[in-house]
C-alpha cells in the first residue's frame, strides 16, 4: 500500500476509449501492470450474441499471456456510461482469471474514479478462499 498508482488509472482512463459497447454503453479500460513494470491495456470488448462480450480485465491479461507474461503485480480499472461516477469493481470471472495468474495475498486491484480518486484492494479480499492452480496439484 502507499503506492502511487495515478499513471496507471491515466493509462486505464485512456484504454476506456477504445471500449466496444453498443449494447450496455458501459465503457470499461483496464491497465496490467507486470511484475517487470511492463503495462498491457484493455477494453471491453462486446459482441451481438451477448455472451462472447470480454471484459477489459481479461482483455488486458490475454494480452499479456498471450505474449508469454505470466507474472503480474497490479490493475487499474475505470468503468461508467457517461464519465466515470463510481468505482468498477472486476466481475466474477475476471476475478477467476486474475486468481489464475496472480498471488491473492500480493495481486492489487485499483478501483479508479479518476487519477486522484481511486483505491487499492487486494484479490485475497475480492474473491475469498479462491480456487486455483494450487488446488489442483
Ligand atoms: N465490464 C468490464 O469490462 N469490466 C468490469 O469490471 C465490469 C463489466 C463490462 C462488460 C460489459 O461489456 C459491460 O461492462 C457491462 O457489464
Amino acid at each position: 500500500m502507499g503506492d502511487n498508482y495515478s499513471n496507471m488509472v491515466r493509462i486505464a482512463i485512456k484504454a476506456r476509449k477504445n471500449s466496444y459497447s453498443p449494447y450496455s454503453g458501459f465503457k470499461v479500460g483496464a491497465c496490467l501492470k507486470d511484475i517487470n513494470g511492463n503495462f498491457y491495456t484493455g477494453c471491453n470488448i462486446e459482441n451481438a450474441a451477448f455472451s462472447p462480450t470480454n471484459c477489459a480485465e481479461r482483455t488486458a491479461f490475454f494480452k499479456a499471456v498471450s505474449e508469454g507474461v505470466k507474472e503480474f503485480e497490479s490493475i487499474a480499472i475505470a468503468g461508467g456510461v457517461f464519465g466515470i461516477k463510481d468505482y468498477c469493481p472486476p466481475c466474477g470471472v475476471c476475478r477467476q482469471v486474475m486468481m489464475e495468474f496472480c498471488n491473492p495475498e500480493s495481486f492489487k486491484i485499483i478501483l479508479a474514479k479518476s487519477e486522484n480518486d481511486y483505491k487499492e484492494m487486494l484479490l485475497k479480499d475480492l474473491l475469498p478462499e479462491g480456487f486455483g492452480r494450487l488446488n489442483v496439484k
